[in-house]
C-alpha cells in the first residue's frame, strides 16, 4: 500500500449475498481496487455480520485484494483466522478491547497490511502511537454498524490533522456515506481510499458508479497536493 493512489473499495455489505460471485465480478470489472468486507460481532457494534468462513468464500470469488474492516472487540484473538481466510488488509478499531498498537504488529507479523480505524467520536490523538505501525488509517464518517447512513462532514478535520499536523504519509481511508456528493471534499482534505456501499451497489449501474467516484476523487485529490 502507500503512494497515496486513489483507491475505490466497494463495501460488500450492500451486495446481494445470494449472488455474491456476480456482484464481486461486476465491481471488479468496473475497476474496484479493493473489496471492503465489514465484520461485526454484535458487541463492539450493535449488528452481526460475518466471520472468517465467509471471508474465505469471498476470497475464492474475488481477484481483488480484500480490505477487511473488523468491528469486533477481539481483533488480535481472531487475527490468524482472518489472515488465513485471505485478507490483504486488516483494520482494527482503536476503541475496541484489543485496540492497542500491538494489534497492528500482530497483523503485520501475519503478513497482512495493518490499518487502524477511529469512530467519529474518537479524537485523532488516540491513534498517535499507532501511526508508525500502520499502513492505513480509517477515519469513519458514520458510526460503525450499518450501511446507508449520512456522511458526517465534521470528521474531515481529522483527515486534515493527520496530513498536516501528524505528517501521516500512509493511506487515509474514509467509510460511511461516501458517494458522488461527498467524495470530493474527502479527497480534497487528503483522504485517498474510499469505501462505498450504497453508492455502488444501490446505483442503477455499479460499474459506472465506481468510475464516477474515482473520477471525482482523482480530480479533488490533485487539488489537495
Ligand atoms: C458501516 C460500514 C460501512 C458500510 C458503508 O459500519 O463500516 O463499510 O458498509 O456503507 P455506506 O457506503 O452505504 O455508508
Ligand atoms: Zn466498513
Amino acid at each position: 500500500m502507500g503512494g497515496n493512489r486513489i483507491r475505490i473499495a466497494p463495501s460488500l455489505l450492500s451486495a446481494d449475498f445470494s449472488r455474491l460471485r456476480e456482484d464481486v465480478a461486476r465491481v471488479e470489472g468496473g475497476g474496484a481496487d479493493l473489496l471492503h468486507v465489514d465484520v461485526m460481532d454484535g458487541h463492539f457494534v450493535p449488528n452481526l455480520t460475518l466471520g472468517p468462513f465467509i471471508v474465505k468464500a469471498i476470497h475464492r470469488a474475488a481477484t481483488t485484494p480484500l480490505d477487511v474492516h473488523l468491528m469486533i472487540d477481539d481483533p488480535a484473538t481472531y487475527a490468524e483466522e482472518f489472515a488465513a481466510a485471505g485478507s490483504s488488509l486488516l483494520v482494527y478499531h482503536v476503541e475496541c478491547r484489543e485496540g492497542g498498537p500491538e494489534t497492528a504488529e500482530k497483523f503485520r507479523s501475519l503478513g497482512v497490511s495493518p490499518g487502524v480505524a477511529v469512530r467519529p467520536d474518537t479524537p485523532v490523538d488516540a491513534i498517535e502511537a499507532h501511526l508508525p505501525l500502520v499502513d492505513m488509517v480509517l477515519v469513519m464518517s458514520v458510526m460503525p454498524g450499518f450501511a446507508g447512513q449520512s456522511f458526517m462532514p465534521e470528521v474531515l478535520t481529522k483527515v486534515r490533522a493527520l496530513r498536516e499536523e501528524y505528517g501521516f504519509t500512509g493511506d487515509i481511508q474514509m467509510d460511511g456515506g461516501i458517494g458522488p456528493s461527498t467524495i470530493a471534499v474527502c479527497a480534497a482534505a487528503g483522504a485517498n481510499v474510499f469505501v462505498a456501499g450504497s453508492a455502488v451497489f444501490k446505483a442503477p449501474d455499479p460499474v459506472a458508479a465506481v468510475a464516477d467516484l474515482r473520477a471525482r476523487a482523482e480530480e479533488a485529490f490533485k487539488n489537495h497536493r
